[in-house]
């Protein structure tokens, strides 16, 4: 029926209209705010009226859902004044969740929400996500990130979930079943991938910089997450703003139209990142003029530009560049075609505007409740020397550190401003960790002394001391030093690092809080893991929250107290030291399981963490020794708690492929299940593996399952089975 649609439309469409489609512009160009109160100006209806345009992104800084309910309101009601009335598609970053401005629920970050490892968790924050994007008016999310975080220098590894491939894809793919499925229904939205792909691994680290990734490699490791989640019908993908290989992958048709549109067969539209189109042409130097910049983006397989250099020239270019014969009318025709399909299943030809007020569960406390829950199984506890936590009741703590009173750290990046606010006054309602440690163990119990301060330098975040021999004195006080240490919240190319180690006074105040002799136990509140390792020998405990949200504070009061058992798990590796970032998966080397030697010995490996219990595995079963390549195994494995508190283990499954024709991975995660146990519990876990999934990807871009031995590894128990052919597909 949506075909037909489809079809009927685009007959009639002339070529200014269907190039229209295919501009996405930016609101605040489009009005002016005045005050908190934004209002459009004639050139809103220059762009929707006289050019047509297919979306707008973005905020001008709005302060409720009934403001984004008006404004959308408004773009409408312009596009209804054209001849073809297509509804604008509005979009923007609900990177986790929506946030407290508009009234909203604000989810820990995606970095977070994989230490989870919990699939039922991170589909509850799509869930609320779409329903609140939606109470809003936004029917399009630029959400889910399915980069890995393979290269943690890079500034953006926190909004993916995290280094593993098939974790990203499990988890992506319940992001997107919980926003869009079914597309159409009044509480869903469309997803878009992003950055399609290897945005996260570029040489240098820095954002926006080139890679140089082999293509085996690229389907190996880059693309199984973006292809799980097209299979589970995302129907926008954004594309990686920098090089692969030396080529603008914005330009790059083999990735966009052969690999992506043909070979995956997406049916969706692919939207350019910001300005990339432009910077073909200017950062990239692949043309003489953006029109030619066009005209190999579109011709790739580009769908839709985002911010063109100026949307009124795009139109024209693009117009231009159809009579001239440089791009096609079937693939202008097949860009406006996916973009008027998607519009079409997300319902809002029928209904372009969603009010607040039909989505009584906007920002209630249920929502809350989830956002705390999330948090609570993402604290990821990594060091507890002689049980130093839970905290004694009636401890005298020192809370100290950066990140000790700041919602806009347990946020971080594009929760304010991109969202529609610019200060943390509005975080009144929620509570930093100080608070919430003020509230938990009483008042009087908590001495503050801010130690070191953030402050912008530069292009870059950085901090500077403010009173370290004040957070010394006070902790000669106290039973405890709570020592709240990390980043400070940042957005694309401005977190930027030269220097991967924690900051030179953080890692001041934290020796001389470790000199004192107290018992200090460092919360590491960070985007991606900064080096940590000449203080960690000093700290008694160390727990890593990452981004949480806005009831992260509230879960880290709930772990420390007790009241919460860890069962966080390393979504990355936490490296050691500057120069051995390599990840948990990686090729084996001279030296192999010797720290000393060529081996990576991180600070504390992927999948990770702590628990107030304890755990033991035993029984690792199969159900053959010997299988056939096409078959499925079924591998059992029990868990026991054998501490004396309830908990929830992340049982991990590892397969290594012994031998190859090309160098296997040390290690590859191939199952998980989030368990919890009562004190003295057993439970058996069963993973059915297709073996077919246990293919490397050849120098020859096929699929290869040798025959020969495999390794399987839970907990610390292994077993050995064999695939007695080899296939090829
Ligand atoms: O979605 C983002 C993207 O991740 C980075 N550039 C801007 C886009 C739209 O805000």
């Amino acid at each position: 029926v949506i075909e037909k649609k489809v079809d009927a439309l685009l007959k009639q469409m002339s070529l200014e209209e269907k190039v229209g489609q295919m501009a996405q512009v930016s609101i605040e160009s489009l009005g002016n705010t005045k005050g908190n109160v934004f209002t459009f100006s004639d050139k809103m209806k220059d762009a929707v009226v006289n050019y047509k345009i297919g979306s707008i992104l973005n905020t001008p800084g709005l302060q409720t859902a009934g403001d984004w309910n008006r404004i959308i309101t408004e773009i409408h009601q312009a596009a209804l004044q054209t001849r073809a009335k297509i509804p604008v598609l509005y979009g923007l970053d609900h990177i986790h969740g929506v946030n407290y401005v508009a009234g909203g629920t604000l989810f820990p970050q995606q970095i977070a929400q994989a230490a989870t490892w919990n699939r039922q968790l991170v589909y509850n924050a799509g869930v609320i996500t779409a329903y609140e994007s939606r109470a809003a008016g936004v029917p399009w999310t630029f959400s889910p990130v399915l980069d890995l975080g393979t290269n943690p220098v890079w500034p953006r590894i926190w909004e993916g979930f995290g280094e593993d491939p098939y974790l990203t894809s499990e988890l992506g793919v319940q992001f997107v079943k919980a926003v869009q499925e079914p597309l159409g229904n009044k509480e869903k939205l469309v997803v878009s991938l992003k950055h399609y792909m290897a945005y996260s691994d570029p040489k240098s680290g820095k954002d926006r910089t080139d890679a140089w990734i082999p293509e085996h490699y690229l389907r190996e490791y880059h693309l199984p997450a973006f292809a799980a989640a097209i299979k589970a019908n995302a129907r926008n993908v954004m594309v990686n703003s920098a090089l692969i290989n030396g080529i603008p992958t914005h330009i790059n048709k083999h990735i966009l139209t052969g690999i992506l549109k043909s070979e995956l067969g997406f049916t969706g539209f692919i939207v350019t990142d910001w300005q990339d189109i432009e910077n073909v042409y200017r950062r990239d130097k692949m043309t003489n003029n953006i029109k030619e910049a066009i005209a190999l983006a579109i011709n790739a397989g580009i769908d839709m530009s985002m911010i063109p250099y100026d949307y009124k020239a795009f139109c024209t270019d693009l117009i231009a560049l159809v009579k001239e014969g440089k791009v096609s009318q079937a693939r202008i025709d097949d860009a406006v075609r996916r973009i008027l399909r998607v519009k079409y299943e997300t319902g809002i030809f029928e209904t372009p505007v969603t009010y607040v007020k039909d989505y009584p569960k906007f920002g209630s406390a249920e929502f809350e409740q989830a956002a705390y829950n999330t948090a609570a199984e993402s604290i990821t506890l990594l060091k507890n020397t002689n049980n130093v936590l839970p905290l004694r009741a009636n401890a005298k703590v020192l809370v100290t550190g950066p990140n000790a009173n700041s919602m806009r750290t347990l946020n971080g990046g594009w929760s304010y401003s991109w969202q529609g606010e610019k200060t943390d006054e509005y975080a009144a309602k929620y509570n930093t960790i100080l608070e919430a440690l003020q509230k938990k163990l009483g008042a009087g119990n908590i001495v503050y002394e801010q130690g070191v301060a953030y402050k912008m330098q530069g292009k870059y975040f950085e901090d500077s001391i403010v009173n370290i021999e004040a957070a010394v004195q006070a902790a000669a006080n106290v039973d405890y030093v709570l020592l709240c240490i990390g980043e400070n919240s940042y957005t694309e190319t401005p977190g930027n690092t030269n220097d991967l180690s924690l900051s030179a006074s953080q890692l001041a105040l934290s020796s001389a809080l470790i000199k004192t002799g107290k018992p200090v136990v460092v919360i590491l509140n960070e985007g991606r893991p900064r080096i940590i390792s000449s203080i960690e020998p000093g700290a008694a405990a160390i727990v890593d929250v990452f981004l949480p949200g806005n009831f992260g504070a509230d879960a880290l009061a709930d772990v420390l107290t007790g009241v919460v058992n860890p069962s966080g798990k390393l979504p990355i590796t936490y490296p050691r030291y500057t120069n051995d970032l390599a990840g948990y998966i990686h090729k084996p080397s001279e030296g192999s399981g010797n720290p000393q030697g060529g081996e990576t010995a991180p600070q504390y490996p992927f999948g990770f963490g702590l628990s107030y219990t304890s755990f033991s595995y035993s029984k690792l079963t199969i159900n053959k020794n010997n299988f056939d390549p096409a078959e499925t195994a079924t591998i059992t494995v029990t868990v026991t708690n054998t501490g004396n508190k309830p908990g929830k283990e992340v049982v991990q499954l590892y397969i290594t492929d012994l031998v190859a024709s090309l160098t296997p991975d040390v290690k590859r995660l191939r199952g998980f299940e989030k368990v919890e146990l009562q004190p003295g519990e057993s439970k058996t876990v069963t993973f059915r593996i297709s073996l077919k999934q246990l293919a490397f990807v050849g120098t020859d871009l096929k699929k290869h399952l040798e025959a020969g031995a495999f390794n399987i590894q839970a907990g610390t128990l292994q077993q050995v089975f064999t695939i007695n052919k080899t296939l090829v597909f």
